[in-house]
């Protein structure tokens, strides 16, 4: 770790309540909206019709893309541009879990590109600055509300990848904890260890410095923590308040610093086993964790073992694999490839599909195709 750089153009807003502000908010970039959704949430919580009341009052228009499915594929985000340039819209709005929020944003720049958005797939690709956007994330979990990326899927090549640009910012995050309080349990599980696992990987990154590791410890702690009781108690507005917290954090950590292989490998396991993203990190987290932490520093090891409640340097190793393994089973996640349809024979495509991703280059330990299928093995 040595020197660093730091930029990060995002206003966040975070409090109970705030969502009812986003026709006010909405107001200082424009009279006509397009707001990206998923197809049920807004309608059965009967948050979209407030909303749409709302934009009513303050005589603006808004649109409504309602169609984001889970692991999106790319071509959402071409026809949401589409409607943008059609309708003369000034601001996209991304209401969602990390689905509707990466095509939100990827829709905001993509609309004043010439070509589909597949082809700014990598890292600044994008050229220049779109129109406005403003996100609400519903789940505690991708920080997508905060972050330089989009997560898009191109079914015909099977390839889950991302464009990353600091273009892709948000200009505004309203992060509010009533709008988590209706995820069920399972996901309420699965997008806190995503937040977990983001944290955890920007804290191992090769770009980490002092500033994204304080921010990333707070998140693990927090997480830890609160997830497992937010999971038991999914009512309780001031659990739910910590475990954003976190995945906002973490956002935070992981768009300054990159992440790890955890990631890397969980693109292709949720692709090819069609499962939830946070399922798949947690199916791959301790074979990744075992050999990370092996050339950890003394110091970090520390660190990490004191925000997990492990005071002594021997066995350290085992014992944070053993309460990340603790987090897990509290949350009655069961672990192996094995049990989700995923087939033996199919590891050395996913170790293939794995290398394409950017997460490797800040794995905190040289990583190569046949050190993925070991660690696939290991996770099978
Ligand atoms: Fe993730």
């Amino acid at each position: 770790m040595s020197g660093f750089s730091f930029y990060f153009p995002v206003r966040i807003k975070f409090g109970v309540g705030l969502w009812e502000s986003l026709g006010e908010e909405a107001l200082k970039f424009g009279r006509k909206f397009l707001l990206v959704t998923g197809k049920k949430h807004l309608k059965d919580t009967g948050i979209l019709e407030k909303i749409q009341e709302s934009f009513n009052n303050y005589q603006c228009d808004l649109f409504i893309y309602d169609k984001v499915p889970p692991e999106p594929p790319y071509y959402f985000v071409d026809e949401g541009a589409e409607i943008v340039e059609n309708n003369n819209i000034d601001a996209v709005i991304g209401i969602g879990g990390g689905s509707a929020l990466d095509v939100a944003k990827a829709i905001a720049v993509r609309c004043k590109l010439p070509n589909s958005i597949w082809n700014y797939i990598g890292a600044d690709k994008v050229p220049k600055k779109g129109i406005p956007c403003i996100l609400l994330p519903t789940t505690a979990g991708t920080g997508s509300e905060v972050t330089r990326v989009s997560v898009l899927i191109n079914p015909e090549t099977k390839e889950k990848l991302s464009v990353a640009s600091d273009y892709l910012y948000p200009d505004l995050a309203i992060v509010d904890p009533y709008l988590t309080l209706s995820l069920p349990p399972n996901y309420t599980a699965y997008s806190g260890i995503d937040a977990f696992i983001h944290a955890l990987e920007s804290f191992l990154s090769l770009n980490n410095n002092l500033l994204t590791e304080s921010i990333s410890l707070k998140a693990i702690k927090l997480i830890y923590n609160y997830l497992p009781r937010v999971y038991k108690n999914g009512e309780r507005i001031n659990l739910r308040e910590k475990v954003l917290y976190a995945s906002t954090f973490s956002g935070i950590a992981l768009t300054l610093t990159g992440l790890g292989a955890i990631h890397a490998l969980a693109h292709p396991i949720g692709v090819y086993g069609n499962l939830p993203h946070g399922l798949s990190t947690a199916l791959i987290t301790l074979p990744v964790l075992e050999y990370n932490l092996e050339i950890l520093s003394r110091e970090k090891l520390i660190l990490l073992g004191r925000t997990l409640g492990v005071f002594s340097l021997r066995s350290a190793q085992e014992k944070i694999i053993k309460k990340i393994k603790d987090l897990f089973d509290s949350l009655e996640v069961k672990l192996g490839l094995r049990n989700y349809g995923i087939k033996y024979e199919d590891l050395p495509l996913l170790a293939k599909e794995g290398l394409k991703s950017r997460a490797i280059k800040t794995n905190p330990r040289e990583i190569n195709e046949e050190v993925l299928l070991n660690l696939l093995q290991k996770a099978w």
